[in-house]
């Protein structure tokens, strides 16, 4: 078959719902300034969507230094790849100040996080290596693992008995076949909120021979003391051999890092592919980075609030009976019982009627019957929104409860479906 034929005849799980659900679930656009409200559809929502952890996407400071940066620099310099031609004084300091927050002796810039680490996983494993990865890692550690051409195992998620099994099983395999054995996992899973068993998993390496690579991507900027992330909140740093940070969460900007031992982190600058073969991140951006790293180090207001209201999110949701699993991070996922039908008329609910804005997570994502709606907590929400928001959640789980949302077609975006347009 013709591959336009054959992708025109499947255009994938979420893309084959395009027709009926484009700029409503997927796709929907979230206008103005980024902050707790934002306007959807032409009205006003209270936004739970977005990893503005630390509220520094419209942080006064960080709009002044983006603008500068920007007029000064434009968006071109530097040009060419780091190697050859896209080095700048800023982007060496950048690296070193955040190895230094996170506890490390060097660190590398990349250009996303989600390329970054698919290319740092190709880079450090040969085929004779062997991959133990936790099943529920990030699409980022997934792929990169799929570029690995030697054996790669899963443990299951943040299981540790599942895990020393794969881990005895690869550390037989690299033996035999001449390599070594590289662990992944994430500080903290952005679906379910749970930190990554780190300490548990570091307990093994005086067992058994391994590196550790972290995926902190949510952990950086909410967790620690000063927000230096899960390895430090854990205590376990040291021994997380590469860490990897992206700045589209907490540093609200685009782009990542690793940090680990210098002479690594030199492999893995003259190595990645995503690095040697494109283009140096833009100026703004490092400058941007920069007086991010600064505010997040020097204001632990940031992080305090940000606790403040995640503690009054999930304790409000859990005094309202509502099961929100074992997070211990900011990620605060709802748990509720029901068909994906009944979990887009209640999230339809939320959004017309409710104006509150979260997303949700349906099979098959998550098991059949089961539906998550997840809730990022920020330091700019206040208590009022959450006050709306445990309001409405109450609301609407009533409803889901009576079965109201199964007899009453209140999403217009389902009448079609249900009428088969
Ligand atoms: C756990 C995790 N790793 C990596 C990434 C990718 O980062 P980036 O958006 O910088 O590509 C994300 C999402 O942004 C993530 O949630």
């Amino acid at each position: 078959m013709d591959i336009f034929e054959r992708i025109r005849a499947n255009m994938g799980p979420l893309g084959q719902y395009a027709d009926i659900a484009e700029g409503y679930y997927i796709f929907p656009k979230l206008t103005g300034e980024i902050g707790s409200r934002m306007m959807f559809n032409g009205q006003e929502v209270i936004c739970w969507s977005i990893n503005n952890y630390l509220g520094l996407a419209n942080h006064p400071e960080v709009r002044k230094i983006d603008a500068e940066a920007s007029a000064e620099w434009g968006l071109a310099y530097p040009m060419g790849a780091r190697l050859m031609t896209g080095e700048t004084d800023q982007h060496i300091r950048l690296e070193r100040e955040l190895a230094a927050f996170v506890k490390k002796e060097a660190g590398c810039l990349l250009n996303y996080g989600y390329q970054g680490m698919t290319s740092c996983i190709d880079s450090l494993v040969s085929r004779r290596d062997v991959i133990v990865y936790d099943a529920e890692s990030h699409g980022c550690i997934i792929d990169g693992v799929r570029l690995h051409l030697g054996k790669r195992i899963a443990f299951e998620h943040n299981n540790i008995e599942s895990f020393e099994k794969q881990l005895v099983r690869a550390v037989k395999m690299a033996e035999e076949g001449g390599g070594s054995v590289l662990v992944i996992t994430e500080g903290v899973f952005g679906m379910r909120g749970d930190q990554g068993k780190l300490k548990e998993i570091v307990a093994f390496k005086s067992k058994y021979p391994f590196r550790l690579l972290v995926d902190d991507a949510h952990g950086f900027g909410t967790l620690g003391p000063n927000g230096e992330g899960a390895g430090v909140e854990q205590g376990v740093q040291d021994e997380i051999d590469i860490y990897f940070g992206t700045f589209a969460k907490s540093m609200a900007s685009i782009g990542a890092f690793i940090a680990g031992p210098p002479d690594i982190i030199k492999f893995l600058k003259y190595n990645m592919r995503s690095q040697v073969f494109a283009k140096s991140l833009p100026m703004p951006l490092v400058v941007g980075g920069l007086k991010r790293l600064e505010l997040i180090r020097t204001n632990p207001s940031l992080k305090q609030q940000l606790w403040k209201n995640v503690n009054a999110l999930q304790n409000g949701l859990r005094e309202a009976g509502f099961d929100i699993g074992i997070t211990n991070t900011p990620v605060t996922p709802v748990f509720l019982k029901g068909h994906p039908m009944e979990a887009s008329q209640m999230v339809h609910d939320l959004r017309a009627n409710h104006r509150i804005f979260c997303s949700m997570v349906i099979y098959p994502i998550i098991p059949k019957g089961e539906i998550i709606l997840r809730l990022i907590p920020t330091a700019v929400h206040t208590q009022e929104d959450i006050d709306l928001t445990l309001a409405a959640f109450k609301a609407i789980s009533g409803k889901l409860q009576r079965g109201e949302y199964k007899a009453e077609v209140v999403n217009p975006l389902m009448q079609q479906e249900a009428a088969g347009a």
